[in-house]
């Protein structure tokens, strides 16, 4: 990888990375700032995206066409998996739009109608270094799957249910799904790390809030891990 992508959809998420990072441009567009720079001898760009699956997918679209070969997003999520933690780390395999449903018309939740595909894959050498990363930093304390987004705050029980039980989720979160597709539009390879903030039930806004600033010391030591050995 000649030119690494990174977004995060808070300030939080990226803040170290910026403190860390020899930014040597700064790029305005489409309303996002991006930081290029040097970073473990690397050429990387990063930018906050804002919340949500639109504000995902411009961020990533301006990425690509500011020549990034790959795309890491960072941040956090809502847990599915019960046996998952507040603080443990999901890598994606993929990830899948939750609140895409054309149910009416007999496509299957989450199904974009009229596309070969709607779960994107993440790229493997990109979950491998992910994986390295999290079992180094973490203690194993982390699980891979399939992330479902949609242009919503998960805070209750049958949701959750719903979400773990009928689409197979590990967690849930509002970026990972658009940014993945726009990758795929464009043949760009990705991979989307997230530390679980809360598990999207009736205390999830609490946990939220609590958990946002251990988060981003999560995301930024996973990528610089995975950047120091690309
Ligand atoms: N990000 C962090 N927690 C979340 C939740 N419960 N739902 C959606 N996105 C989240």
């Amino acid at each position: 990888f000649s030119k690494i992508g990174i977004v995060g959809a808070m300030v939080e998420e990226i803040e170290l990375l910026h403190k860390h990072t020899d930014v040597t441009n700064t790029i305005h567009k489409a309303g996002i700032t991006f930081y290029e720079g040097r970073f473990h001898d690397k050429d990387i760009i990063f930018g906050k995206s804002g919340v949500g699956k639109v504000n995902a997918a411009v961020c990533t679209q301006v990425l690509i066409d500011m020549g990034v070969d790959c795309i890491l997003f960072t941040g956090v999520a809502g847990a599915l998996d019960p046996e998952l933690e507040i603080g443990d780390i999901v890598i994606s395999t993929s990830c899948l739009q939750h609140d895409m449903d054309v149910t009416p018309l007999g496509f299957a939740r989450g199904v974009i109608p009229f596309q070969e595909v709607s779960d994107f894959n993440a790229d493997p050498r990109l979950i491998e270094l992910a994986e390295q990363a999290s079992e180094r930093l973490f203690n194993g304390r982390y699980r891979k799957g399939k992330i479902l987004s949609g242009d919503q705050f998960v805070a209750s029980r049958e949701t959750v249910k719903e979400l773990y039980e009928d689409l197979g989720g590990t967690c849930t979160e509002m970026e990972g799904a658009a940014l993945a597709q726009v990758c795929a539009m464009n043949g760009i390879p990705y991979v989307v790390i997230r530390s679980m903030s809360d598990k999207a039930d009736g205390s999830a806004h609490v946990n939220f809030e609590e958990f946002t600033v251990k988060a981003s010391d999560h995301s930024y030591r996973i990528i610089d891990d995975i950047i120091s050995r690309m």
